[in-house]
């Protein structure tokens, strides 16, 4: 009879230190971002991107509150395939956007020759930007922010402040604490013949966990494959409220802040599962 070793099903369903990196970058694996394109560009579903109703209105909006001119820029840190690049480009903004996933910024840059929009799409970590005094508005959306640790977040802070003119705005989203209401840490595993992520069979355990004291959460899921390799893909969010947000980013120098439930303009609401914060240089 086979045996199975258990200890190394305990040792990948232990909880992690804070902020532990993933074993591999899950935005540039060949199969995983195929299955992220196809989210984002679907207009109807949630996981990547906002349903594409939901972002023709942030854009509207966000152009309303930030009262920026055509013909300034925006820095679109995060910007995926594209879907808020173009729509601002349309707007008549100069739009430079950042993503680290190949793939989408592949596509991004096919879908800007083919419309005839002018597009300026890099292929970065955001982390390493360095521009200085270059853009009007810096955008953040879709609550990438809550995936960066404390250090890494206030460097990337720190690197929009030097990328926003003097009265330069940035505009993002965070999680709160109501959208982890109803969750409680659990683990479960299951088995896919293919799926989202694996084209070929395997075993898949979830770890879901919050550190409350550190305001953190955490999905992991353990991958085990046919070819028997096991990665680990975790995804963190740290959320915020009001206060806590305002803290790090006074601490980053940004100014005259404002609150929203949404990156539509909601008003806000301390229920909402989402917080939009628009800080000024
Ligand atoms: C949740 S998606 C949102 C995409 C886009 N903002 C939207 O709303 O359609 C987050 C994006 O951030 C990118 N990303 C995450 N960390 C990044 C980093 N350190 N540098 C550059 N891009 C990053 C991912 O590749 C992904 O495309």
């Amino acid at each position: 009879m086979n045996k199975i070793n258990f200890q190394i099903l305990y040792e990948y369903n232990r909880i992690p230190a804070i902020f532990e990196k993933s074993t591999t970058s899950l935005w540039d694996d060949e199969h995983i971002s195929k299955g992220m394109l196809e989210a984002h560009l679907d207009p109807d579903c949630d996981a990547a991107s906002r349903k594409h109703d939901f972002i023709d209105a942030s854009v509207q909006w966000i152009c309303d509150q930030t009262g920026i001119s055509k013909g300034q820029k925006i820095l679109d840190l995060g910007c995926g395939p594209g879907l808020y690049a173009e729509r601002f480009t349309k707007q008549k903004y100069k739009v430079t956007g950042i993503d680290f996933s190949k793939r989408s910024i592949q596509y991004a840059k096919e879908q800007a020759l083919i419309k005839n929009l002018n597009i300026e799409y890099l292929y970065q970590d955001y982390l390493t930007i360095n521009f200085e005094n270059e853009f009007d508005l810096a955008i953040m959306i879709y609550c990438d922010f809550g995936v960066l640790s404390n250090e890494d977040r206030d460097l990337l802070l720190q690197k929009i402040y030097e990328a926003l003119k003097p009265g330069g705005k940035l505009i993002f989203d965070v999680f709160t604490p109501a959208k982890y209401t109803n969750y409680k840490s659990e683990k479960s595993w299951e088995y896919q013949e293919t799926g989202y992520w694996r084209p070929n069979p395997y075993i898949c355990m979830h770890l879901q966990h919050i550190y409350h004291n550190e305001n953190i959460h955490l999905e992991q899921v353990v991958v085990l494959d046919s070819n028997e390799k096991i990665e680990v893909y975790r995804l963190w969010d740290h959320f915020y409220i009001m206060k806590t947000i305002s803290e790090v980013l006074k601490k980053a120098g940004f100014k005259d802040l404002g609150f929203y439930s949404d990156v539509s303009g909601k008003k806000y609401c301390n229920l909402s599962e989402t917080l939009c914060v628009i800080a000024q240089k």
